[in-house]
């Protein structure tokens, strides 16, 4: 069995690529739904009816857990899914969200003040600052900031345009804050270029750091899911659209050489 990753596209995809790198062992199948990018743009019965297609894709080839590698579906549709999903034939497979270890991450910051960018729908979920507000010691203030520009930019190619438009909102809107969240896994993409102009005056969490560690302990903390993964370094990758631009990406991530 193997391990299964969703996302609309570039995003979901760096995030597989480390995680590659810390288990490599492991088999992997990545879903995704290039035809319904941006999906931050969408509504949240869309967001949960594209996101359900990919998970259903994945268990029906053979993946034991599915990593949802995108804010936006895991703001709502995470949950969902594990309620509607994980019975009958799939009753023993697992759904796993990023917002959650991200909020672990905020919350064993030394830092209080805090920026989240993100996409319209992650922002609008409001769903970062309710699994704050779930954790009642938590000092943390935490502003968000939708950046719906990114994805498409990223997504063509545009770094530069991405990295000045996300420096605009950080300057913008995120105030005093310490740290930025980059809320979103396709902005993992730009945190290279955000970390250097922003230099020691912010510091950027970024999923791509933050998940493989969470997904490694995980593993270790449910043998019953560990214990049938297969280990013969396979990597597969579904899109729903065929993207020309994707084939050596995809053919060096396949060989290995990540995305
Ligand atoms: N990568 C997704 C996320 O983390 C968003 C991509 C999109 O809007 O399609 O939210």
């Amino acid at each position: 069995m193997k391990i299964g990753f969703f996302d609309s596209g570039l995003g979901g995809l760096t995030i597989l690529r480390e995680v590659v790198k810390v288990l490599p062992q492991y088999d992997y199948y990545f879903f995704g739904d290039t035809e319904h990018l941006p999906l931050g743009d969408k509504t949240k019965e869309e967001i949960f009816e594209f996101t359900k297609n990919g998970v259903e894709y994945l268990f029906e080839h053979d993946c034991q857990l599915v990593i949802i590698a995108c804010n936006t579906s895991s703001a709502d549709s995470a949950r969902a899914l594990q309620q509607t999903m994980l019975v009958g034939k799939y009753a023993d497979r697992k759904i796993l969200g990023v917002i959650v270890p991200t909020v672990e991450e905020i919350i064993n910051s030394p830092e209080t003040r805090f920026a989240l960018l993100g996409t319209k729908h992650t922002v609008e979920s409001g769903k970062y600052a309710t699994e704050l507000d779930k954790r009642e010691q938590r000092e943390q203030e935490l502003v968000a900031i939708s950046t719906p520009e990114l994805v498409p930019l990223i997504e063509a190619g545009d770094y530069r345009a991405a990295v000045d438009c996300a420096v605009k909102y950080i300057e913008t809107k995120a105030g005093e804050s310490e740290v930025v969240v980059l809320g979103c896994t396709h902005y993992t993409e730009i945190k290279s270029a955000l970390r250097k102009h922003f230099a020691n005056s912010k510091r950027f969490i970024s999923q791509d750091e933050v998940i493989p560690e969470k997904i490694k302990k995980y593993l270790v903390a449910h043998p019953e899911i560990e214990s049938v993964l297969s280990r013969e370094g396979g990597r597969n990758i579904h899109l729903t659209k065929h993207r020309a631009d994707y084939d050596l990406l995809l053919q060096h991530f396949l060989s290995g050489g990540g995305a």
